[in-house]
């Protein structure tokens, strides 16, 4: 059997969480995979946006106030962020990106690729100690269309954590349209969020923040050395918004 085909895939939902089994010869006893859908509560938590004022972060800013989620939008002008968090209202705070960053306890970075860098070494201090998202897609575009950049570090994400190494760098959101995270008259958006990271807390948290917008769902997609195919993947639902006329999503099946 291919080491592909004989991976252990942990149980489904709901099942075997923190039974114990043994082995074949029956002695020690060895934990069952921790439940994948056994996800924390993460309402509590204050979530801000760094390039909140952009269609992205505005976008998902406006869809975790609407879950109930706090929400600190951020911008290099806090009066610009103030303006677009009065507009999106629901409790929504605006303030400049360091400030943002320093009052919350998940960051997302919804910058665009050129200002990713500049962004983020800024912003070490105030990012220590966080739970950082990474959501940035290193695209070129050109008369063919989107196409990937490389970025020198593998990816976006990558470049995330080595800027900024007290942080828990982990990316998710990446194949969002901001289209329909803006739209008032849509209650779900139909799509998985592949998320990235190197802690299984981490992720799991992401995870759940994903979860608290309705018709969207986490699903751990590996570690950030993974990042660039994700990031990538944009280019191609670009085509595909560009051909069908279409905000295209994600579904992974059999999960
Ligand atoms: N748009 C989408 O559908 C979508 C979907 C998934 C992921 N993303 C990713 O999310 C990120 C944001 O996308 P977006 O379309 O919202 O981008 P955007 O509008 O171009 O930029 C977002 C915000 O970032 C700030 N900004 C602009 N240039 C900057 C720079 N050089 N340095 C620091 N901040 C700068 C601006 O806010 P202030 O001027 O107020 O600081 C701007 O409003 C991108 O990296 C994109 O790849 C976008």
């Amino acid at each position: 059997m291919s080491q592909e085909a004989g991976l252990a895939f942990p149980s489904r939902a709901g099942s075997n969480v923190g039974a114990m089994t043994t082995n074949d010869s029956g002695s020690a006893p060895k934990p069952v995979a921790k439940d994948p859908w056994d996800l924390p509560d993460v309402s509590g938590l204050t979530v801000g946006v760094l390039g909140g004022t952009g269609p992205q972060g505005r976008g998902l800013a406006y869809r975790f106030a609407r879950a109930g989620q706090k929400v600190i939008i951020g911008s290099r002008a806090a009066e610009r962020a103030q303006a677009a968090a009065g507009e999106l209202g629901l409790g929504v705070e605006g303030a400049d990106n360091a400030d943002c960053a320093r009052r919350s306890d998940v960051v997302i970075v919804a910058v665009p690729w050129d200002g990713h860098a500049k962004t983020l070494e800024s912003l070490r201090e105030e990012l220590a100690g966080k739970l950082v998202i990474d959501c940035v897609n290193p695209l070129g575009f050109d008369k063919q269309g989107a196409y990937a950049l490389k970025p020198e570090e593998g990816s976006a994400a990558e470049q995330a954590a080595a800027l900024l190494p007290d942080s828990r760098v982990t990316a998710a959101f990446h194949h969002l349209s901001a289209v329909l995270l803006q739209d008032e008259a849509i209650e779900e958006i139909d799509t998985d969020v592949l998320v990235l990271g190197e802690v299984r807390a981490d992720t799991d948290l992401v995870q759940a923040l994903a979860g608290r917008i309705p018709g969207m769902r986490g699903i751990f997609a590996g570690r950030l050395r993974n990042a660039h195919q994700v990031e990538s993947l944009v280019a191609n639902l670009i085509s595909v918004n560009r051909r069908y006329k279409a905000h295209a999503g994600l579904r992974t099946t059999d999960v």
